[in-house]
């Protein structure tokens, strides 16, 4: 389903209140709540809400278990540009959430160890009994997570090339594209399409076009995100800008 919000702000509070949900749902049964996370501009809100929502209503992080969805390789943890910082800038050094519960791939590994480092990442989330919910952003090339186009449904945790345009629109961060790593480690459309309850969120008239490709596009690995009209479990969460193409 699609569900259109008036504004971004409106879409990550609801998107912020259903995973806090899901938090206290888990911890009222003593469980830990698996959560798949993304990076870059669009879940910044949410996580916002998500920092505000910890402080005012006084809900725990300790019960989450995170596994975010890719990294570039190569990067360093303590780059500024690397995912990690990221997450911790924008979420993890704002909440209780354990250290030790938080997975992102590693950008730090020599490249013949990458392999069963991913197979590795895929056996953690399934022992775990499954992601509960993925959020995922859109690229402009119709990726989720780094699977460009050319991704297969069922590929896994992988180490990826990055497409020409990706690595364009990501140039700002890294003061220019020839700065921008050609690589990433990304889990795969196979391990999105395993957790229990996927959420896909696209802001601003940037992602219009790639918008109605990916609900209601043909369905082909030329935009990897029309992989998910095949799935009982995905909501599209959208703004009017990035709605505004959809019949
Ligand atoms: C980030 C990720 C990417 C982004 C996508 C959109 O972890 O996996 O798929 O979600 O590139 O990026 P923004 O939100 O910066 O437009």
């Amino acid at each position: 389903p699609v569900t259109v919000y008036q504004n971004t702000d409106i879409a990550s509070r609801k998107v912020a209140r259903r995973i806090t949900d899901l938090i206290q749902k888990k911890s009222k049964n003593g469980e830990y709540a698996i959560l798949g996370l993304a990076t870059g501009v669009t879940p910044i809100g949410v996580y916002k809400e998500l920092v505000r929502i910890h402080k005012e209503e006084n809900i725990s992080f300790k019960n989450v278990i995170s596994f975010n969805l890719d990294e570039y390789y190569p990067m360093k943890p303590t780059s500024p540009q690397s995912y990690v910082s990221f997450m911790k800038e924008n979420l993890f050094d704002h909440i209780d959430i354990d250290m030790a519960n938080v997975h992102i791939p590693d950008g730090t590994l020599d490249i013949e160890k990458i392999p069963a480092f991913c197979l590795e990442y895929e056996k953690k989330i399934t022992e775990l009994g499954g992601l509960d919910l993925q959020i995922l952003g859109i690229g402009r090339t119709g990726h989720i997570g780094f699977n460009e186009p050319g991704s297969a449904p069922n590929s896994g945790t992988r180490l990826v090339t990055l497409d020409d345009l990706t690595r364009r629109d990501a140039s700002r961060d890294f003061g220019g594209k020839e700065n921008v790593p050609t690589k990433a480690i990304t889990m795969g459309i196979g391990t999105i399409f395993k957790a229990r309850e996927i959420i896909l969120m696209a802001w601003n008239r940037k992602k219009a076009s790639i918008i109605k490709k990916a609900v209601e596009g043909e369905i082909s690995s030329d935009v990897p995100a029309t992989y998910l009209q095949l799935s009982e479990n995905v909501e599209f969460v959208l703004d009017q800008d990035a709605a505004s193409e959809l019949t």
